[in-house]
């Protein structure tokens, strides 16, 4: 069995959550995109863990970890994870394998991230961890690997062919001591990809998507996007190997946010929209900068389903609404005089006006009112809901 949960709007929509109760069905949970732009909370109950870099494999489970070559790793975070999850399930380290193919994020990628968000045009508003610049070295071939860790001399010919490339002047001895120091002590953790593969690719693996449809490179709101195949597309060159995915949950947030720069056709204004961050709690995992906070989109949702092939939906966060009485929900959007349900394009949704249909406001998950909400999103989106999360700890979920 092998399923991938992805994000269906543009991030946060509660994915390591849903990651972590549905891996108890499985025996591995893979990362296969993004890096340490990821921030994933887990609210176990008795405590909170925010996954960036690790899977959000449940830690009172003994489950398998793997990072995959798909995803560049910060060495900084990545020995910060394990410590972390050490306190909760001691020896977690064991569980955890990373591919030796995978690229890492080279410290000074942090800062030039920072100064080409600011040459552009106009900025994207990045996670400043690096991701871009390791994804776009990874493409322009001078990235670094943690194989190449495995010969320093090579590692140390590799940064002095970044330094001329990106013309900037750095120590390469000193940051190369660095990261050898920091490598080595998760060096018993690398495997080659081809190994991971043969390792797991039997087993039952849930692959746990970063980011979400509307930030894939391809799919989204480009130039507003990340730097990956988030979505599910992303799964089989993320693992290296042709997986076929027996499911594809779709995470969908029962409001709308996003992080960043970019389009946002039911985006909030005012003190409307900090009423639904501070009930929400919206504020980022990864960079505590206050999430932009809308109304649900089924527009932007038909696309993000259809272009990742999800089969199932996860409905989160519907107790954050059970504040107001009518819930305003965008149907359809009105363009140069013509109303339309669905989209081929998103490179003109900052122009569109948003057509909003009212619904009864629901005081609980188990009324009415949030049963003919859920049985009308399903009747729009043409597909079911396989769970809905009734709060932010693990355990709250129901399967429909
Ligand atoms: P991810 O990046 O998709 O994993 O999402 P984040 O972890 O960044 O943001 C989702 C936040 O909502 C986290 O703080 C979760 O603990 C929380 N959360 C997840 N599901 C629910 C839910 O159904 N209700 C509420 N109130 N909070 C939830
Ligand atoms: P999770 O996995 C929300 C956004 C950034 C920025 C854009 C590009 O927690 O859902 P990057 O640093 O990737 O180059 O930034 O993408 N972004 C996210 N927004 N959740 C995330 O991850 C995000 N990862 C990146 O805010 O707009
Ligand atoms: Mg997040």
């Amino acid at each position: 069995m092998k399923a991938t949960v992805v994000g269906l709007q543009w991030g946060d929509e509660g994915k390591g959550k849903v990651v972590t109760y549905l891996s108890r069905d499985y025996d591995c949970v893979v990362r296969y995109s993004g890096g340490s732009n990821a921030g994933h909370t887990v609210d176990y109950g008795d405590f909170k863990i925010v996954h960036h870099l690790l899977p959000s494999a449940d830690l009172k489970r003994q489950r398998m970890m793997y990072i995959g070559p798909g995803v560049v790793v910060d060495l900084d975070v990545l020995l910060q994870e394990i410590e972390q999850i050490d306190q909760y399930l001691p020896y977690a380290r064991r569980l955890l394998r990373i591919s030796k193919q995978a690229h890492v994020v080279v410290p000074f990628y942090k800062q030039l991230d920072e100064a080409l968000d600011k040459a552009r045009l106009s900025a994207i508003g990045t996670t400043r961890r690096g991701i871009g610049l390791s994804y776009a070295n990874r493409a322009l071939r001078c990235g670094l690997r943690f194989q190449d860790l495995e010969n320093p001399q090579r590692a140390k010919d590799l940064l002095q062919e970044l330094a001329r490339i990106w013309k900037i002047s750095i120590d390469c001895e000193e940051i190369l001591n660095e990261m050898l120091t920091k490598y080595d002590l998760v060096r018993d953790l690398m495997i080659d990809s081809i190994e991971a593969v043969k390792v797991l690719r039997d087993k039952n693996l849930l692959f746990e998507g970063t980011q979400g449809v509307l930030l894939d490179v391809d799919v989204g709101t480009y130039p507003y996007v990340t730097s990956t195949n988030c979505s599910s597309t992303g799964v089989q060159a993320g693992f290296s190997w042709p997986v076929k995915v027996d499911q594809i949950y779709g995470v969908m947030k029962a409001y709308t946010t996003r992080v960043g720069e970019g389009p946002f056709p039911t985006e909030l204004k005012g003190e409307e929209q900090e009423k639904l961050r501070k009930l929400g709690g919206e504020y980022g995992a990864t960079t505590g900068r206050p999430r932009r906070c809308g109304w649900l989109d089924l527009v932007l949702l038909r696309y993000a389903i259809e272009s990742s092939g999800c089969s199932s939906l996860i409905m989160t966060k519907a107790d954050v609404l059970t504040a107001y009485e009518k819930v305003p929900v965008c149907v359809a959007y009105k363009i140069n005089g013509r109303t339309l349900g669905e989209i081929n394009n998103l490179s003109n949704i900052d122009e569109i006006e948003p057509v909003y249909e009212l619904f009864d406001g629901w005081k609980s998950l188990h009324s009415p009112e949030f049963e003919r909400f859920v049985a009308r999103i399903e009747k729009e989106l043409e597909i079911k809901f396989s769970y809905i999360s009734t709060g932010p700890r693990v355990d709250e979920i129901i399967k429909i």
